[in-house]
């Protein structure tokens, strides 16, 4: 039973390369809602997203964000921010949306997509990139780009389980 549970999971791979089929409103909402159903420290749920299914706005990201090519060939990326202001707990916003983009990456999964999560926070020149390409309010700080679409072809799952990074009551 746990395999049959755990195979979103499981078959989860960054998928790079993706068909023409567009997203749909329906699709962006089940994505986001995976998103918001994630974990927050004090449930203070820090997050907003912003939808970019814009053509010219997918292919400026590779200009200045070096690790983003495959955005030249996406419909679509989520970019998952926070809210720096009137957080209940100002240190855990960064795993609070952590969390939101694993969910939005699992719930892609579950329902046929690809996915890769591309890193934003910390890096000075990526944020500000990207503040400036989606004019972010200067309270908004971007997080992390999901880049999305139906896969070009599949990828297997990967096994990574090593027993010997685990340790039990102690090291
Ligand atoms: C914080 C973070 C930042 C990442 N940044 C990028 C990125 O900028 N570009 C990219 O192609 N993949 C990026 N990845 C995806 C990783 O390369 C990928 O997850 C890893 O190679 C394992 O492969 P898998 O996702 O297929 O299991 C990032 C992943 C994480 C968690």
């Amino acid at each position: 039973m746990e395999q049959k549970s755990l195979e979103t999971i499981m078959s989860r791979r960054s998928i790079r390369s993706y068909t023409e089929k567009p997203l749909n409103d329906s699709i962006y909402e089940h994505l986001l809602r995976a998103a918001m159903a994630a974990p927050s420290a004090h449930n203070q749920q820090p997050w907003e997203f912003v939808i970019i299914d814009d053509r010219k706005l997918l292919d400026g990201i590779p200009e200045f964000h070096p690790y983003s090519k495959m955005l030249t060939g996406a419909p679509a990326a989520i970019l998952v921010c926070a809210r720096s202001k009137d957080l209940k707990s100002e240190d855990f916003w960064p795993q609070d949306c952590a969390a939101a983009t694993q969910n939005i990456l699992l719930a892609a999964t579950a329902l046929g997509l690809g996915s890769v999560w591309l890193g934003v926070y910390p890096k000075e020149a990526l944020m500000k990139g990207l503040r400036d390409l989606l004019g972010l309010p200067g309270d908004i700080i971007p997080f992390s780009l999901v880049s999305l679409g139906y896969p070009e072809k599949a990828k297997e799952p990967s096994e990574r389980y090593d027993p010997a990074r685990v340790h039990k009551n102690g090291w």
